[in-house]
């Protein structure tokens, strides 16, 4: 990377600390091959989870406090659009939300060139019950998968996708196309030994993401790397990792998290 001051680098890794928008305006355009981005889902203004069966406010941190829809629509816009313009063309973004969230990105999206490849369904087979008992059960999250234009060219990595080991996903039978619904357990208990980020996203998640369109030696950006899950994966499968946070807390727990990947 030849932006100036990282926070930390280590060989093929770099982590800058501060607002994403502000630190991707540094770096030159059409620079990386796949964008994972886990924004704020804006959950953490007074609603209700589920914890060991007792209801708890959730807080999250200050950067999960939203404002109005559309305060919260300008962000992702603004996240967005430098997001594709450091985007290669052909290049790939994949975005994580839930309901709250998620079709705001989407219609940010539609500002720019982008196809919209697949939305896949994170099934979260041991979610957390609904304690109101007065809607569904909220057990999955979606990832957008988009391409930067319509008429590019981009990776899949169709046979490994098809003929992979996947691990406990019991929606995934061997020797069929992988589809759109993937069981994924939360984090392992070791992927949280060196401390807890509230969002940590699965090591197996992010791996299977950058395996299906990525190759060795391709450059990944995360502008929300939080405990830089990404960064752990793109290190673990041999590509280049770029992550930004805006707390220096989660940036000291991703340094140590890269440090001990073998
Ligand atoms: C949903 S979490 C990401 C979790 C991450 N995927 C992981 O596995 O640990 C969102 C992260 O974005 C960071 N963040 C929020 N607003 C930001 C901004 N404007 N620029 C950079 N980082 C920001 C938060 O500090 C938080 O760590």
């Amino acid at each position: 990377m030849n932006i100036s001051n990282p926070f930390y680098t280590c060989k093929n890794c770099w982590l800058y600390l501060g607002d994403c928008v502000e630190v991707m305006k540094e770096i030159p355009s059409n620079k990386f091959d796949m964008i994972f981005a886990d924004p704020p889902y804006f959950l953490s203004n007074g609603s209700f989870t589920c914890q060991n069966g007792i209801a708890v406010s959730v807080v999250k941190g200050k950067w999960d406090i939203g404002g109005s829809q559309l305060d919260n629509y300008r962000f992702h816009l603004s996240w967005i659009s430098e997001c594709y313009r450091v985007l290669k063309p052909g290049g790939t973004i994949w975005i994580s939300g839930t309901y709250h969230s998620i079709y705001q990105c989407a219609m940010a999206l539609a500002e720019f060139d982008f196809k919209v490849l697949n939305d896949i369904i994170w099934f979260k087979p041991n979610a957390s019950p609904n304690l109101s008992c007065r809607f569904f059960t909220a057990s999955h999250e979606s990832l957008i998968w988009a391409r930067k234009g319509q008429k590019t060219k981009h990776i899949f990595n169709y046979d490994l996708m098809k003929n992979g080991d996947w691990g406990s996903d019991f929606i995934k039978k061997p020797n069929t196309q992988m589809r759109s619904v993937w069981a994924i357990n939360p984090p392992k208990k070791e992927e949280k030994q060196f401390g807890k980020h509230p969002t940590q996203k699965p090591l197996e998640l992010l791996q299977r993401i950058i395996m299906s369109c990525t190759n060795e030696g391709s450059l990944i950006l995360d502008p929300f790397t939080g405990s830089s899950t990404t960064g752990v994966a793109a290190k673990k499968l041999g590509r280049k990792f770029v992550g930004i946070d805006i707390m220096q807390e989660y940036l000291d727990l991703s340094i140590n998290r890269l440090e001990h990947v073998i």
